[in-house]
């Protein structure tokens, strides 16, 4: 394979491999991983280095829009132990504050150690002599210490996109000390919130006993340097795409096929039991039988994109979120007008561009979530309309976005309170809000994420050090 002087390894790649009619397409994978380093890797060119998506063998390496695309193979039951089992059911929902009961398998665990040693091999294969290496997330931790192993000569990064959790929740998975010092392979962790930067220093001292000076932890004689870099999106392509007459026409149609409503509360999220959609729903359940709110004035759309399917976390949840959007319908709806329009589908870009436009009240209610990049999406694709974001305290993005309707998901209460002030906002003030929060994200986009993190990590001259 071509070698690199820039590699990022993430257990997604930007694109899966579907295989239709007994042909290969490739189409954009999900979440918000991918969503961010995209653009990132666009600008730099460099390698790309995960899972196509499907199991047996990989494709050959490929480019694509720049990036060097280097798949790397998961076997069945790989998929089910190492992705499904240690990364889906026992560490995401462990580091989403335990929202549903992590399990633990030892199986599972030896499956993540030999996928993460199949990372780190490649990385070590297509990485040039002292490259930047920038691991990403919660599937592949051991990956820093196993390559620093292969290749000391390596500038090695990694970044964690979801939370970090405090230490008591951290000290229950079973083989914590080997992840921890798998992080401490890196020579930069980053993090999107300080706190989970600061648990990562104190969980060191606490685990290891290692000490630290301000983010700086000291190991075998290096410096680990921990850090926050909140993580965003590209704003001005947001903006761009939202701006497009061709979105801008399908939202008109769109919230013509709702009946012209006043109000359209809209949720987009992945099927995930983290993203708080049972209780929005229920917010709304409540709204409109206690008559604050009434259909057809008040509609809401809920995207939830398939996700991690065959854990049964996530079937549980969709039985539950199904039966409530039924409820809902079955007392609220009227013929033809569905109070809930429920769509278990992936959706493009351009039609979610198209549902922000659209909608009045975005609610983004999750129990936990690292950032949140749809809150940051809606946000960009407003231009002057004003809108309102209905935002958890807990997720990352809330610590940004000062000027949403922050509520505490845990507090039905609460979350219908900061519905009913989001609809009935005054134009002028949502403008206002709105404007304050795109400012922001202009400034704070996905680019200077990045450069943020690679001028910590010591990578001094962005754009030509990371030519491939
Ligand atoms: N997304 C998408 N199609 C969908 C649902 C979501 O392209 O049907 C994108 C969405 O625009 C966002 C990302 O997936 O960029 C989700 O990121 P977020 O941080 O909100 O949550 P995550 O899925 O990473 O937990
Ligand atoms: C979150 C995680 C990513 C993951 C994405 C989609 O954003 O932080 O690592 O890629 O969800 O989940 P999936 O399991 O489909 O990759």
């Amino acid at each position: 394979a071509e070698r690199s002087s820039f590699v990022v390894v993430a257990n997604r790649l930007p694109v899966d491999e579907v295989i239709v009619d007994g042909e290969r397409q490739w189409r954009p994978s999900p979440g918000g991983l991918v969503t961010a380093l995209h653009p990132v890797l666009k600008e730099h060119r460099g390698t790309w280095i995960g899972w196509a998506g499907g199991d047996g063998e990989a494709p050959d390496p490929f480019e694509l829009e720049g990036i060097n695309i280097h798949p790397v193979p998961l076997s069945a039951e790989e998929l089910e132990r190492y992705y499904e089992g240690q990364s889906n059911a026992t560490i995401w929902p462990l580091y989403h504050d335990a929202v549903e009961t992590p399990v633990y398998k030892r199986r599972w665990r030896e499956a993540y150690r030999i996928v993460n040693e199949r990372f780190a091999k490649a990385a070590a294969e297509v990485a040039e002599e002292g490259a930047t290496v920038w691991v990403q997330d919660y599937q592949l931790q051991l990956v820093p210490a196993m390559l620093r192993d292969m290749r000391p000569d390596l500038r090695i990064g990694f970044f964690l996109h979801i939370p970090f959790p405090p230490i008591e929740l951290f000290m229950q998975m079973p083989f914590r000390a080997e992840i921890l010092r798998g992080l401490l392979g890196a020579d930069l962790v980053g993090f999107q919130q300080r706190l989970a930067a600061q648990n990562f220093v104190r969980l060191a001292r606490h685990l290891l006993g290692l000490r630290y000076v301000g983010q700086s932890i000291q190991v075998d004689g290096r410096q680990v340097k921990a850090g926050a870099f909140p993580i965003s999106i590209d704003t001005k392509d947001m903006e761009r795409l939202a701006a497009d007459p061709r979105v801008q026409a399908r939202a008109k149609e769109i919230r013509a096929e709702l009946g012209d409503p006043e109000t359209i509360i809209l949720g987009v999220d992945r099927l995930d039991y983290t993203k708080g959609i049972e209780l929005r729903l229920k917010a709304f359940r409540e709204l409109l039988s206690d008559g604050k709110l009434k259909v057809p004035d008040a509609v809401m759309v809920q995207v939830a994109t398939p996700s991690r399917e065959r854990v049964e976390h996530y079937q549980t949840l969709r039985v539950k979120v199904e039966r409530e959007v039924g409820r809902i319908n079955g007392e609220f709806g009227k013929v033809g007008m569905p109070a809930v329009h429920y769509l278990h589908q992936s959706m493009s870009k351009q039609e979610l561009a198209a549902l922000y436009v659209a909608a009045d009240v975005m609610m983004v209610t999750p129990l936990r979530d690292g950032m949140n990049l749809v809150a940051k999406e809606y946000v960009a694709c407003r231009s002057d309309k004003g809108g309102a974001l209905v935002l958890s305290e807990f997720a990352g993005a809330a610590t940004e976005l000062r000027q949403a309707f922050l509520c505490n998901p845990h507090d039905p209460d609460g979350v219908k309170d900061a519905l009913l002030r989001a609809v009935a906002a005054e134009p002028a003030e949502l403008k206002r809000r709105i404007r304050v929060m795109q400012r922001h994200l202009r400034t704070h986009d996905v680019a200077e994420w990045a450069r943020a993190f690679l001028k910590e990590l010591g990578v001094t001259d962005g754009s030509e050090s990371l030519e491939a």
